[in-house]
């Protein structure tokens, strides 16, 4: 089985769906490391009561991003992990990171609109009438690599941030293991020397 490391730095609803569908043996795949970048987050409970390792690698610890990324690789490496998934990871990876795994990213949002942070806010903000979410491969830059899945979400009178960011969220949590399982079973794939993706989730 495919062997997944999670990269999170929050609540890690996210985590919990992957965790939920591997529990349900509906992910095709193992996750066998969780990593957070910050200490105290309800993520790493719920890898721990998952019975998942769970470890905390804080950037402040390093002098550069090249020292934190390569702690990072090491203990991915040392765990044998196959496919990283950043699960509300809020840390941009350098390039050597980038070519040392396939690595997904789950975004609130349908790229290539409303990148970065804040994706739910960019979208009230626009007056957009659907936003959604993305899974996608990492690549160098910031919410760029090429799409695997996309999901849409309708953008209701009355909407705050928070309640639109609940309903991408509900959306974010089918999708991201369903991007993994669809993965770990080769149903997706990168067209070699292009951005697109091939095959269904
Ligand atoms: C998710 O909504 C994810 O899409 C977003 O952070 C949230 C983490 O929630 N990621 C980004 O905005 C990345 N640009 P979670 O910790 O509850 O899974």
């Amino acid at each position: 089985m495919k062997r997944v490391g999670v990269l999170v730095s929050g609540s890690g609803s996210n985590l919990q769906a992957i965790l939920d569908a591997q529990k349900a043996e509906s992910l095709g795949a193992e996750v066998r490391l969780v990593i957070s970048n910050i200490a105290g987050v309800r993520a790493l409970d719920r890898a721990r009561d998952a019975g998942v390792s769970a470890e905390v690698i804080s950037h402040r610890d390093f002098s550069s991003r090249e020292e934190f990324d390569a702690r990072l690789i090491a203990r991915l490496k040392e765990h044998g992990i196959e496919l990283v998934v950043l699960a509300g990871f809020m840390r941009l990876l350098t390039p050597k990171f980038i070519e040392s795994f396939q690595i997904i990213n789950i975004h609130p949002a349908l790229l290539p609109s409303f990148p970065g942070v804040h994706a739910a806010k960019q979208a009230l903000d626009h007056g957009a009438k659907i936003t959604g979410c993305t899974v996608h491969f990492v690549d160098s830059g910031c919410d760029t690599g090429p799409i695997i899945a996309q999901r849409a979400v309708p953008i209701l009178d009355g909407d705050d941030e928070e309640t639109l960011g609940a309903r991408i969220q509900a959306e974010e949590h089918r999708l991201l293991p369903a991007v993994i399982s669809a993965i770990a079973h080769g149903r997706v794939r990168l067209v070699s020397g292009s951005r697109r993706v091939e095959g269904s989730v």
